[in-house]
């Protein structure tokens, strides 16, 4: 049988197959977004094929981390989303005969190799854009469920039930319904960038559609389409920036005011999500008719529309129901060190893991909002091609980038240059977020480049995407660091 991604298949098969051998299995992780999804595919299929297993997390795979796991009596190790660049160290376990590591990831493998490694790298699919963590576990979920012996039933059970509940059962038999969270793991990891997603991807996103977890349509590129009150959807709305909207609280209103439109249901605002497609079209033709009147590019207009992915199983105005909504909660739950909350949501609510959830959104969303507040505030200091600040110990590391991205467009702090922000990480090391445009993004800049170069400058280390990235660079070296990005950006926009 084929699998989504065809170049994958017959590893995938071996992993599989190796993975039905073992009495029981330590799933390793990584905590983000696309960590946690992949985690919770694996742990279905895993549980669907009958193998036990236990669940663990790591920020970082460092030696340390896979000398605590090899320490432990598992003899068979799955990691997800993590473990290809680790390789060395972990190679180093498997020839002590202290595990067997299988591998579904899509980061950059070491130059060492193993047997049971699954990595769209090693087969020609690039693992930036076209296949995430949780697109590398859907793989060898889909594989495991082929290779195991899991009781036929479910496929049989055409003949009875509705057509859709057999087609749901279908799904879950062949485990096609968890394309649904391989789609939100890779919108996570910004694959999505540009848009839509595409290559290997698509065909997880087709399999989804046919296994009636997923739908796809065009929509209105705006971050909270389920769960923003609207005139808060576009205030925030600032990928596109549209003069007097984004980033400005009475403007926004003043524009949804002048639409002939019932904003308020029950003294409550309304949602996106609940507009007729009449309503939407009242709103979208609206704002391409604000945005072409204060003089926005036809090319960004274009991208006021994109490809939305709705988890079309999932309850109307839930974070849960849009990809990037679902991600967004992931990382309030990841980036605050309750991953165990994140994973019990995207097993299905386990344990009441999505109220938990949900006030770690709250409490997310308070310190971003603290956060957007202190910075412009303060504003940016200007360099000629970047612009930076240092938040010190006021806003949590594993936020600032966020923060520092949100809050470009207002007041002191400009959309024509990438903004740098510091925070502390320990007593030793500042923490980097860098975040640009994707118009800044189309006329060169590469922040992933930016980060790493100037951050191995002064002996620290970092990386990411285009469009956003970071680094962590010793304590009192922000100076150097800045100098050096400004003049590769100078480089990068020249
Ligand atoms: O959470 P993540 O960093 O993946 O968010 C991606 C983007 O979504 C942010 O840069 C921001 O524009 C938006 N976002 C938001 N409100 C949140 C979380 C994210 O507007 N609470
Ligand atoms: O770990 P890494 O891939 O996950 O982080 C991606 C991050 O990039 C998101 O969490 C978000 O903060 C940021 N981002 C952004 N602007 C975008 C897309 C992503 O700031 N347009
Ligand atoms: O932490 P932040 O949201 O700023 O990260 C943005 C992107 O940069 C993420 O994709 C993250 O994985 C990447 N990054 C990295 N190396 C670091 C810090 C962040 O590759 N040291
Ligand atoms: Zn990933």
């Amino acid at each position: 049988m084929a699998g989504p991604v065809p170049e994958l298949e017959d590893r995938a098969r071996t992993c599989a197959t190796r993975l039905c051998e073992a009495d029981r299995v330590l799933l390793a992780s990584h905590i983000d977004a696309d960590g946690l999804t992949s985690a919770a595919i694996a742990a279905q299929a895993l549980e669907r094929a009958g193998i036990p297993f236990e669940t663990v997390f790591e920020k970082q795979l460092d030696e340390d981390a896979v000398a605590a796991i090899a320490a432990t009596d598992y003899e068979t190790v799955l990691f997800t989303d993590f473990g290809s660049g680790q390789l060395d160290s972990i190679g180093d376990h498997e020839d002590a005969g202290e595990f067997t590591p299988v591998i579904a990831d899509h980061h950059q493998p070491a130059d060492r190799d193993t047997e049971f490694h699954l990595n769209p790298l090693l087969f020609g699919i690039n693992g930036a854009s076209e296949l995430s963590g949780a697109g590398a576990s859907y793989v060898l979920a889909r594989a495991l469920a082929d290779v195991s012996d899991t009781d036929p039933e479910p496929s049989v059970a055409a003949d009875r039930g509705t057509p859709t509940a057999s087609g749901a059962a279908n799904a879950r038999a062949d485990n096609r319904d968890l394309a649904a969270l391989a789609v939100v793991g890779a919108v996570g990891d910004m694959q999505a960038a540009g848009g839509e997603l595409h290559g290997a991807n698509e065909g997880i996103v087709d399999e989804g559609v046919a296994a009636g977890v997923l739908e796809t349509g065009k929509d209105l590129a705006l971050y909270g389409k389920q769960t923003r009150p609207l005139p808060k959807l576009l205030e925030y709305a600032t990928d596109v920036h549209i003069p007097g909207i984004s980033n400005d609280e009475n403007g926004a209103l003043r524009f949804l005011d002048g639409l002939d439109l019932e904003l308020k249901r029950d003294g409550e605002w309304r949602r996106w999500a609940g507009l007729t497609n009449e309503e939407k079209r009242t709103v979208a033709s609206a704002l391409v008719r604000r945005a072409v009147s204060s003089g926005v590019p036809a090319t960004k207009i274009d991208g006021l529309v994109s490809t939305a992915y709705v988890l079309c199983e999932e309850p109307v105005g839930t974070e849960l129901r849009d990809a990037s909504e679902f991600s967004t909660l992931l990382n309030a739950t990841a980036r605050y060190e309750r991953a165990d909350v994140g994973l019990g949501v995207c097993l299905g609510d386990r344990d009441g893991a999505l109220e938990r959830a949900r006030q770690l959104l709250r409490e997310h969303r308070r310190n971003l909002s603290a956060g957007i507040d202190l910075v412009t505030s303060e504003g940016a200091t200007q360099e000629e091609h970047v612009q930076w600040f240092h938040a010190s110990d006021e806003i949590r590391e594993t936020i600032v980038g966020i923060v520092a991205g949100m809050a470009m467009g207002n007041a002191g702090i400009s959309r024509s240059k990438p903004i740098i922000a510091f925070a502390e990480k320990n007593d030793a090391e500042v923490k980097v977020s860098a975040r640009g445009t994707h118009s800044l993004v189309r006329q060169g800049l590469d922040l992933s480049v930016v980060m790493g170069e100037a951050s191995r400058t002064v002996g620290g280390d970092g990386g990411g995407h285009d469009v956003a990235a970071g680094a962590t660079v010793p304590k009192g070296k922000e100076d150097a660091f800045v100098e050096r990005a400004d003049e590769i950006v100078g480089e990068q926009l020249s």
